[in-house]
């Protein structure tokens, strides 16, 4: 690409951009929703994913965010891990009784489908340190590296934490080549309860995969 890709990290007045980029490449998650309820639910889908992960890095171009990757990765503390996601994550309840992220009445729906989606998920869990949670580029902007930019330096930070397996969980219905492409293996197939649900009961693949990172020997660039 011959414009430069700054990176920078993300920061709150970052959401409605990012849930921008969300609406065009997540359909099927707002695809139950109209009109500005699309936003405020992709709104509370990228505030959900920042509490969870403590990497959340953008993509810039010519001043415009272009891609986001939000991860986590383990600080080895499983206790302190714990303590400090529920802290970030104690907004999330508040801002959906005001109404923040749409409709309460119709997100309630979706709570079973998630909860059943986090055990399939906790089964098929592949034992990593670091995860990608949430990772996009904007459609204008794809197929120029700035995922692959993305992904390095998430790999990187991960390496340099000691992590030594990153997974994804990711679905039929989404870029998950990409993760082949990269180096990625499949861990586990199965149907996805919650993508399922959110394309009106229509059966959809979800998959996890992990990347072994080799102990030690600069994977990612400097
Ligand atoms: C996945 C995504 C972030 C990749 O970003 P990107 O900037 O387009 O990726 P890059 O241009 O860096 O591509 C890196 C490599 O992956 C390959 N790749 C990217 N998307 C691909 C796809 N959908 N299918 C097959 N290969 C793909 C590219 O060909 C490239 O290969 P190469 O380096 O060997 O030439 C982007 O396609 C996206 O936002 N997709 C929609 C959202 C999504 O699916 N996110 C991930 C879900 S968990």
């Amino acid at each position: 690409m011959d414009r430069e890709i700054e990176f920078r990290s993300y920061y709150e007045p970052d959401l409605s951009l990012c849930a921008g980029i969300g609406v065009q490449v997540f359909p099927v998650v707002t695809g139950g929703f109209a009109g500005k309820e699309i936003s405020q639910v992709m709104e509370g889908q990228v505030d959900s994913c920042h509490a969870v992960c403590n990497y959340h890095e953008l993509a810039v171009v010519d001043g415009a965010v272009v891609g986001l990757i939000f991860g986590w990765v383990s600080s080895g503390c499983v206790v302190m891990d714990g303590l400090r996601r529920l802290r970030r994550l104690l907004s999330i309840p508040v801002r959906f009784l005001l109404g923040r992220y749409g409709s309460r009445r119709k997100l309630i729906r979706y709570f079973g489908p998630c909860l059943r989606a986090v055990r399939v998920a906790r089964r098929n869990a592949p034992g990593s340190q670091a995860e990608v949670v949430l990772f996009a580029v904007s459609p204008g902007y794809q197929g120029l590296g700035i995922g692959r930019a993305l992904m390095d330096r998430f790999v990187h930070h991960a390496s340099k934490c000691k992590a030594r397996v990153i997974s994804v969980t990711t679905d039929e219905t989404l870029s998950f080549r990409f993760y082949e492409r990269y180096g990625f293996r499949r861990w586990a197939e199965y149907r996805d309860v919650l993508t399922s649900y959110c394309s009106g009961g229509r059966s959809i693949k979800g998959f996890i995969y992990r990347l072994l990172l080799p102990e030690a020997n600069g994977l990612a660039p400097e």
